[in-house]
């Protein structure tokens, strides 16, 4: 901002996940461009404004730190914000409904169209949109309809330019990301709007991994993207049902897999399931647009990568039933990790949350530890209350537990003193690693029965209770 007034000025509408960290990444790399966040959620806005930011993120904090209060502000002030931008990011969620037609399925989009309707009450300039948040395909055409409604017609030029970030690794994805996705109509407002968004990212993103499509292409490009890694890992998830039939090991086969340069080795280790807020929302508004379109056998085909994710996180919990005796009821079950992946604070469909409601279904009593979960845990599991505690020490956790339930990869859970937790706790004792995390030889030293995902279970018992539940 060398005069003090700067060229561009962005607007994004959602101080969340996607929005937060994204608009401060951009703000960091144009310092001449004047970035604002917005959000309903005045607490949010506080912390965004605070020592102790809304979201955990690793590496964040820096990047906020350096542009907040040059070109970053974080305001409640919706309306200042749309009246003063040129380019306006709405990042808002787009949870799946809860109710109506849908409900299940497809997105909920009142959050969308309620910001759409006061950005065109309060616009009196011309603005380019962004949908920044995961939209189903044709969103972008039922938002221009409501701006080009009455006397507002041609002011507002819509663009997709959908998030690939990952929770946990955000501020690299957005500094470097594999691609950046520019869709826009092809008329002339469309494509002018499309060229000033690529020359935001264009400051520090390579040209050729700007692409730039039609706004539909970018729109089902997010779904189909988020679709393909969730079914790579109910791929692997269900392999690993096979192979604790069959005694073959997962991380073996996926790693003779992987070692296909066609397939590639990332994103193939078995879980307890996928989780986190996009895979299944984004799988579910696939399966929903197909269903409409009459496309029912591809629709079945996507919604199997979800009744795989479920089966895996049931057969968990099932396990582990089977295993303990086919009673859990009045035993202490210590859950390592809550969160949905390590590095990140966000529960937001954690396989933790099915298998905690499931163990509190079969009375047991729960202790969770989290380094960086459990303001979330508590409020996931707040109908639950007296029946879970919440500790951020794992050894305090583990103390007096019959089993532990390995939920998140947090990496200093692999290098906790287990001789000393198998110490602590009652036996025989249970760990079932739902992430392969674990030394599960050594575990199995010190005295655990220890039960991976995927590959021989290693017990102190005789064959027959070796069986897999
Ligand atoms: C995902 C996409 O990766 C990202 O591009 C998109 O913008 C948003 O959705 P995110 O949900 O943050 O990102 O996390 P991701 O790393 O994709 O993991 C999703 C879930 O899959 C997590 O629960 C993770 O633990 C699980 N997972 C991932 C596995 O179970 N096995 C793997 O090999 C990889
Ligand atoms: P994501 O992971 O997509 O970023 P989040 O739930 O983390 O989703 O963030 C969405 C943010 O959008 C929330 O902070 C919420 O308060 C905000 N929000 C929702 N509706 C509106 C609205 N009409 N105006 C401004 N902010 C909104």
């Amino acid at each position: 901002m060398s005069d003090g007034s700067p060229d561009t000025r962005i607007l994004c509408i959602g101080a969340g996940y996607v929005g937060g960290p994204t608009m401060a990444v951009i703000a960091a790399k144009c310092p001449d461009v004047k970035v604002t966040v917005v959000d309903i959620n005045p607490e949010r806005i506080a912390r965004w404004n605070s020592d102790r930011l809304p979201i955990y993120e690793p590496g964040l904090d820096g990047v906020v730190r350096e542009a907040r209060g040059r070109n970053l502000f974080f305001s409640t002030d919706i309306e200042a914000g749309i009246r003063e931008a040129d380019i306006i990011f709405v990042s808002v969620n787009t949870p799946t409904k809860t109710f109506g037609t849908g409900a299940g399925m497809a997105a909920d989009l009142q959050y969308w169209e309620k910001t759409a309707r006061q950005i065109r009450e309060c616009a009196d300039t011309p603005k380019v949109i962004v949908e920044k948040s995961t939209l189903p395909v044709k969103t972008a055409q039922a938002m221009k309809r409501i701006f080009d409604a009455g006397d507002h017609e041609n002011r507002f030029t819509v663009l997709s330019n959908p998030e690939f970030l990952a929770e946990g690794t955000a501020v690299n994805d957005l500094e470097n990301p594999d691609r950046v996705l520019i869709g826009s109509d092809e008329t002339s407002a469309g494509i002018h709007a499309r060229d000033r968004l690529v020359d935001i990212y264009a400051r520090w993103v390579p040209r050729d991994r700007i692409l730039t499509t039609n706004i539909w292409s970018s729109e089902l490009s997010k779904l189909v993207s988020n679709a393909f890694l969730a079914q790579r890992i109910s791929s692997v998830n269900a392999i690993s049902a096979l192979c604790e039939k069959t005694d073959a090991d997962i991380t073996e086969v996926t790693r003779a897999v992987g070692m296909d340069s066609r397939l590639g080795n990332r994103f193939l280790n078995a879980s307890v399931g996928f989780g986190g807020s996009c895979f299944k929302k984004d799988i579910l508004n696939l399966v929903y647009l197909c269903r409409f379109y009459g496309l029912n056998e591809v629709a079945d085909y996507w919604e199997g990568v979800v009744h795989i994710n479920n089966y895996q996180k049931e057969r968990f919990v099932v396990n582990m039933l089977g295993q303990m005796f086919h009673t859990l009821s009045g035993k202490r079950i210590c859950l390592f990790g809550f969160a949905f992946k390590a590095h990140t604070g966000d529960t937001r469909e954690s396989p933790g949350i099915f298998i905690a409601k499931r163990l509190i279904e079969e009375q047991a009593e729960l202790i969770v530890t989290d380094p960086q979960a459990l303001e979330s845990a508590r409020r996931d599991l707040a109908d639950a209350e007296g029946r879970v505690q919440y500790t951020e020490d794992p050894y305090t956790a583990a103390a007096g537990a019959e089993a532990i339930a390995l939920i998140t990869e947090w990496p200093e859970y692999a290098s906790l003193d287990y001789e000393r937790i198998f110490q602590s706790m009652v036996h025989p004792s249970f760990i079932f690693d739902g992430r392969n995390l674990l030394d599960h030889r050594r575990l199995h030293e010190i005295g655990f029965n220890v039960f991976p995902i995927g590959m021989p279970a290693l017990t102190h018992f005789h064959e027959e209770h070796d069986m897999r539940a």
